[in-house]
């Protein structure tokens, strides 16, 4: 596991170079389903590229990637999960705050997880039986500060829509925050910048970060509770373990007080 940890941290690195390359030229843009889902060639070059590193090391190993539509179900084998860019709308718009995501998986266990900040050159790297560092040093366990003292990320929509009573939980924060990119969002909870993430996602979207996550005292969950399936888009939550409790009792309640 060791050798495809390192490996793996060398791909991202690589992805990485080539995407500030090709981030220079013109590049196409294509809508998905709305204005603000769109995918560009450069996340399929990326995309492709990983894939094609992955296979000539790891023949045998399956796919779970964003712009692909052959999705391995994350049980089934050993599984790269690939989101090429994460935030996409960041990369075209600001050209900053997107990043590269791996995670790994063999039979349904996270091995380990990735998420590279190309801008700022920081990689998230660890989880599994490997610590969890950024740019190589060792990120702590969430200390359990309260939410009274932080601030959170979440997603604009879900606010406005005040989903599942989640204003009665972000009222409870300093403050809140939207960057734009879950993956970012996320290492920024890892990196105890913020205490919790809330957004609607896809498996590639969190995948890294449900890893990275877990021996740090953090868990990734739908907002009613239950386990994500790798599956469909969910709405969900990255908190500390220790107040999951506390978050799940006001979240579809009709109360407007921490527990
Ligand atoms: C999106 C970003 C965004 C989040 C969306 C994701 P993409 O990923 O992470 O911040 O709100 O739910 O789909 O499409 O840019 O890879
Ligand atoms: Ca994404
Ligand atoms: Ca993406």
């Amino acid at each position: 596991m060791e050798s495809k940890f390192t490996f793996a941290q060398n791909v991202i690195k690589e992805a990485g170079k080539l995407l500030l390359q090709q981030m220079e030229d013109i590049f196409d843009i294509t809508v998905k389903s709305t204005n603000d889902d769109i995918v560009t060639s450069v996340d399929v070059a990326i995309q492709t590229f990983l894939m094609q590193k992955i296979t000539v090391s790891y023949p045998k190993d399956h796919f779970l990637a964003e712009e692909s539509d052959n999705q391995q179900a994350i049980s089934d084998g050993n599984v790269w999960v690939i989101d090429p860019i994460d935030g996409t709308l960041n990369f075209v718009t600001q050209k900053s705050d997107f990043a590269i995501m791996l995670a790994y998986f063999e039979q349904g266990v996270g091995q380990f997880g990735l998420i590279y900040d190309v801008m700022a050159d920081k990689l998230y790297a660890g989880g599994g039986i490997f610590p969890v560092t950024c740019n190589g040093r060792e990120l702590p366990v969430f200390d359990g500060r309260p939410l009274n003292q932080s601030l959170v990320a979440c997603n604009t929509g879900m606010i406005v829509q005040n989903d599942h009573n989640i204003l009665a939980v972000l009222q409870n924060a300093l403050g809140i925050r939207n960057y734009g990119c879950a993956g970012l969002s996320m290492a920024k909870v890892l990196n105890n910048q913020l205490w919790a993430y809330f957004s609607n996602v896809y498996p590639w979207d969190y995948a890294a970060a449900s890893i990275l996550g877990q021996s740090l005292g953090y868990e990734l969950l739908t907002l009613d509770g239950q386990t994500v399936d790798f599956i469909s888009r969910e709405k969900v939550v990255f908190l500390p373990r220790q107040y999951k409790a506390d978050v799940l009792h006001l979240l579809n309640k009709n109360e407007q007080n921490w527990a």
